[in-house]
């Protein structure tokens, strides 16, 4: 469908605007280790979009827990050195939509994401920057393979996020949520032009934290443009208490 292509696109990204994403991929890996670090049991850790790991604390976790999963439908090759520095690092491929399969022989058809859930060492799981990705090349797929139409699109979308939140709340442990949540767009002042939903509309679950991410610097998209992005991090599960 494209998401080697995506991800080796976000790569560059980060490449090109590694100033203004700083702090976003700052914020992102605190906000994991400080929710990791108030998680009672620490054996084993499943990390979600960890293709790239660029807002992800890998080897810090490995030092905290038993074991770590990197959790994609790929890993590059930062993910796989990582499994030859520390042991107890390993990689998984899934789909965490459990639904690339139906939607890319284009039904409008989704699945029940279950991965994990059935696993009792899980104590710790994050979600990292993921939740608004999960739609995007599906959609874009059923639009360009099957021509199907833009409310049955949206409609999907609005499934697959909601049905994440939905399958992140099942798990007991200390639950970390990065997304975002809103784009903005601003002129060359830094005035906000317009202000999106970046979640098909679907409401998250309550905020422990936010901040901007300046996805889109001026001149990245458009010159007299800029694109941030409002991210907010979120603690789910019954376990947590951070
Ligand atoms: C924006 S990136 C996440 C950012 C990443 N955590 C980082 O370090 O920069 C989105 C990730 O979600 C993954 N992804 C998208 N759809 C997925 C799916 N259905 N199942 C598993 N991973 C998926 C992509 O492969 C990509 O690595």
């Amino acid at each position: 469908m494209g998401y080697l292509h995506q991800t080796i696109g976000i790569n560059a990204r980060i490449a090109r605007n590694r100033t203004a994403w700083q702090p976003h991929l700052e914020q992102s890996r605190d906000f994991v280790l400080n929710a990791a670090a108030n998680c009672p049991q620490r054996r084993k850790a499943v990390l979600m979009g960890a293709a790239v790991l660029h807002d992800l604390p890998v080897e810090r976790l490995a030092n905290m827990f038993d074991e770590v999963v990197l959790v994609d439908l790929f890993h590059l090759w930062p993910a796989r050195w990582l499994t030859f520095a520390k042991a107890n690092i390993t990689l998984q491929v899934c789909d965490l939509t459990a639904s690339l399969d139906l939607l890319g022989q284009g039904t409008r058809k989704t699945g029940t994401p279950s991965a994990f859930l059935d696993d009792a060492d899980v104590d710790f799981v994050v979600s990292a920057n993921i939740a608004s990705q999960l739609p995007l090349i599906p959609m874009d797929w059923l639009a360009r393979q099957f021509s199907v139409d833009e409310q049955t699109r949206h409609d999907l979308g609005q499934e697959l996020v909601a049905s994440h939140f939905r399958y992140l709340q099942k798990f007991t442990g200390t639950t970390c949520l990065i997304s975002d949540s809103e784009r903005l767009v601003l002129d060359e002042t830094g005035a906000e032009i317009s202000r999106t939903t970046a979640l098909f509309d679907i409401v998250p679950p309550p905020a422990t934290t936010s901040w901007t991410w300046d996805i889109a610097p001026l001149g990245e998209t458009e010159p007299n443009r800029a694109i941030s992005h409002i991210v907010i991090g979120a603690i789910l599960g019954q376990n947590s208490t951070g």
